[in-house]
């Protein structure tokens, strides 16, 4: 049985139980994390610890907690479910009140971590995936890892019953992101991905493949993608912490490049995974 983290307490996940006046369950009042754990040591944790403060700040949410409180807890709840690779599951939502818009008098936020299974996506990554664009309906404040993912939910659902696996979403004509995911489009040996801003979450998995284009001098630039770029490029992947990087293999029905995974996934496939060899040894955060 997997333990969980909730309020102070570390149980049984069928004993983890909440008010349902959660201001979570009644408003989805709360932002979230999703961090990759490997040889039982938090992937990227100071980003994710960095992009939790931001939403609660965001959302007016005082942090209830210090990074080494916050370090703490996560690492605890690595252990307790038996170290090695996992995937974390990290919510805050406002906390227990009355149901009312307004915020409540001050309250103390509810905590709630949880871990599962790792699951590498590795057939999606040999065979490519294929995505539908749709309309990207969703708010305008989408760098918040907010727990309010009903547009997500829907955007992604709509992209399943058009049998594909990603929904890639248009804004006045431009590419923001996937519904679960961040975009890079591979033109000419360039990378390129939309600049962070209120129409897309700022990802951990997008900002090191950056970090990886720096290091390694190869080509990216940060700029709107519009519609047309994503039929006239060379690859198209999506980036997400558990999925890591994903080919793009059609969009639409239409074939992107030869419609197989191609080199330019391959090189900085292996850059990231080298990466994730050097966090295991201790020699990269
Ligand atoms: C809408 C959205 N964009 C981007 C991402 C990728 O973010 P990260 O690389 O931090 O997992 C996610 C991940 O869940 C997401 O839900």
């Amino acid at each position: 049985m997997s333990k969980v983290y909730l309020n102070g307490e570390f149980l049984p996940i069928d004993e983890a139980k909440i008010s349902v006046l959660d201001r979570g369950f009644i408003f989805g009042d709360g932002v979230y994390e999703v961090i990759p754990v490997y040889g039982s040591r938090l992937f990227r944790g100071s980003h994710h610890l960095q992009r939790l403060i931001n939403g609660l700040k965001a959302i007016r949410i005082t942090n209830p907690l210090s990074d080494i409180e916050w370090i703490k807890i996560l690492e605890k709840l690595i252990q307790q479910n038996g170290g090695g690779d996992q995937s974390l599951y990290l919510q805050v939502t406002r906390g227990i009140a009355p149901r009312d818009h307004r915020f409540p008098e001050p309250i103390s936020p509810t905590i709630f971590a949880m871990s599962t299974p790792l699951t590498e996506a590795d057939l999606d990554k040999q065979t490519g995936i294929s995505a539908v664009t749709l309309e990207d309906n969703r708010w305008l404040r989408c760098n918040i890892k907010s727990i309010s993912l009903l547009p997500n939910i829907l955007l992604k659902q709509q992209a399943y019953d058009a049998e594909g696996g990603e929904a890639l979403l248009l804004r006045n004509g431009f590419v923001t992101e996937g519904a679960s995911s961040n975009i890079i489009v591979l033109k000419d040996d360039t990378l390129i991905t939309p600049p962070k801003s209120e129409h897309l979450l700022p990802g951990i998995t997008r900002d090191l493949v950056i970090e990886l284009c720096h290091t390694h001098n190869i080509p990216y630039e940060l700029r709107a993608i519009p519609q047309a770029e994503l039929f006239e490029a060379d690859e198209v992947w999506v980036t997400s912490s558990t999925k890591e990087i994903i080919p793009i293999i059609s969009i639409d029905k239409h074939a992107v490049g030869d419609g197989r995974v191609g080199n330019g996934w391959r090189k900085i496939s292996q850059l990231y995974r080298e990466y994730k060899q050097s966090f295991r040894e201790g020699r990269a955060e």
